[in-house]
């Protein structure tokens, strides 16, 4: 669809998904906000990943780990040094700085030849304590990983783990990226949903296969990608981060091209072996079956939750005709979808009707349905409301409602309506947002 990044930018805006960060000081490129709707897709996301993750599985236990951590972390993992840094080109003419890989050689606003490409450290810094000098110097995270590396002797310690088995958390990630955007795909904060997979050493191939068709598997089944916008890409030698011995992006075909909303990493024994090294600590599996100590291979699935919800925006952005008007409406899978069902009185001056309609928000708001209570306008034009937040449910309340204790649920993809009873409602709308796509 032309111009969708726009399309799908505007309407995050004008219907409280996304806002530009600190908007009412002209905004702030590195980072966005999460209004109502978006944030409330961003918990359902992350609620779907949890129960993929952790609780539909014996193997994977959660953790949540905090932002900051000792500098010396990130000594260990290779951080601080050239290997977590992109090149960064200056324009002689217009003094702009450039990603070196992303513009190969040449200024895009002026096409004048770069300056030399300079490594440029992507930690973001800042001090700690009163003092601000070298050793209150710490970071910002700029991957969760670490905190899972750093309490693997905590977690087979104090929980019943045995090889192979995973560490899965969520959180905040920074990066001083020299270019954000196009929109919240780079981003200078964003959140990332991380799983450590740790496992023998002559496993790790076989385990980086399943997690690599397991993840691609999530992206189509639960997030309802075509797998026509997904593919693999392999990391030829010289893309590796500095950690990986192989690693694979799952990439999605955004409006300005194909790029990473996943990657899948062997990281060998390069996180646990340094971090040993450099804290002194023995952080190895004593391994029963062979009577002997290992350090675990780990195999890595990182996805962005941003790229994500951008993902989502753009896949089930869709514009239809109906009766010679344009409906915009984002299919979602249901059970993403912010607001499940809405509430809508057929009319607004009529007491026992409006009365009725707040009782049904109760009971559905009693049964956990965040949802949606709106009488402003022609039904119409509320159903066209919804469907530009994707809700999966509108319920009406009408006259008949009164006599017969029924309301009407129109869905947003077939917009065919239904008549259900009151008592049977919750049930119907649980069974519904589960059903497959
Ligand atoms: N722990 C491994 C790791 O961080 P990565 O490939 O650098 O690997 C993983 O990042 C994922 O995090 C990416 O696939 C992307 O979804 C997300 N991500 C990375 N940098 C980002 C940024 N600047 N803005 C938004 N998301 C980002």
């Amino acid at each position: 669809m032309p111009d969708l990044l726009e399309k799908v930018t505007s309407l995050a805006k004008r219907r409280g998904f996304i806002f530009p960060s600190s908007e009412i000081y002209g905004g702030f490129r590195s980072a966005y906000d999460y209004g109502p709707q978006g944030a409330a897709l961003k918990w359902n996301l992350k609620r779907e990943w949890i129960q993929e993750m952790v609780v539909k599985r014996a193997d994977i236990v959660g953790l949540d780990a905090a932002i900051l951590m000792s500098p010396k972390v990130w000594e260990a993992s290779g951080h601080t040094t050239a290997g977590f840094a992109d090149e960064l080109a200056e324009c002689p003419q217009c003094h702009k700085r450039w990603r070196y890989d992303h513009v190969k050689g040449a200024c895009p606003d002026d096409k004048a030849k770069l300056g030399a490409p300079k490594k440029f450290n992507l930690l973001v810094r800042t001090f700690l304590g009163p003092v601000e000098d070298e050793s209150a110097l710490t970071y910002f995270r700029p991957e969760t990983a670490q905190g899972i590396y750093v309490n693997f002797e905590n977690v087979t310690a104090t929980q019943r783990v045995k090889l192979p088995f995973g560490i899965a958390q969520i959180g905040k990630a920074f990066r001083n990226e020299i270019t954000p955007g196009p929109f919240t795909y780079r981003m200078r904060e964003f959140e990332q949903m991380e799983m450590q997979w740790f496992c023998k050493p002559d496993s790790a191939d076989e385990w980086f296969t399943y997690w690599k068709q397991e993840r691609m598997h999530w992206y189509v089944e639960v997030l309802g990608i075509s797998p026509a916008h997904l593919r693999f890409h392999p990391h030829a030698k010289e893309e590796l981060a500095h950690y990986a011995k192989t690693a694979v992006d799952i990439e999605y075909e955004y409006p300005w091209g194909w790029g990473e909303l996943e990657g899948i990493h062997n990281r060998g024994d390069f996180d646990l072996t340094n971090h040993a090294k450099c804290s002194g600590k023995d952080i190895s599996y004593f391994d029963e079956a062979i009577n002997e100590r290992v350090i675990p291979y780990i195999i890595e699935t990182s996805g962005g939750v941003d790229r994500a919800i951008l993902v989502l925006l753009l896949e089930h952005y869709k514009e239809e005709e109906v009766k010679s008007e344009k409906r915009v409406v984002l299919r979602f899978p249901r059970w993403l979808a912010p607001l499940p069902a809405a509430v809508l009185p057929i009319v607004k001056n009529n007491n026992l009707v409006v009365a009725k309609a707040h009782e049904v928000e109760q009971v559905l708001r009693a049964a956990d349905f965040q949802v949606f209570y709106d009488e402003v306008g022609s039904i119409g034009r509320r159903y066209r409301r919804l469907d530009e937040i994707g809700t999966p449910f509108a319920i009406t309340i009408d006259f008949d409602t009164l006599e017969q204790n029924t309301v009407t649920v129109r869905d947003r993809d077939s917009m065919q309506q239904e008549r259900i009873a009151i008592p049977n409602l919750v049930s119907y709308i649980h069974e519904q947002l589960r059903k497959p796509i």
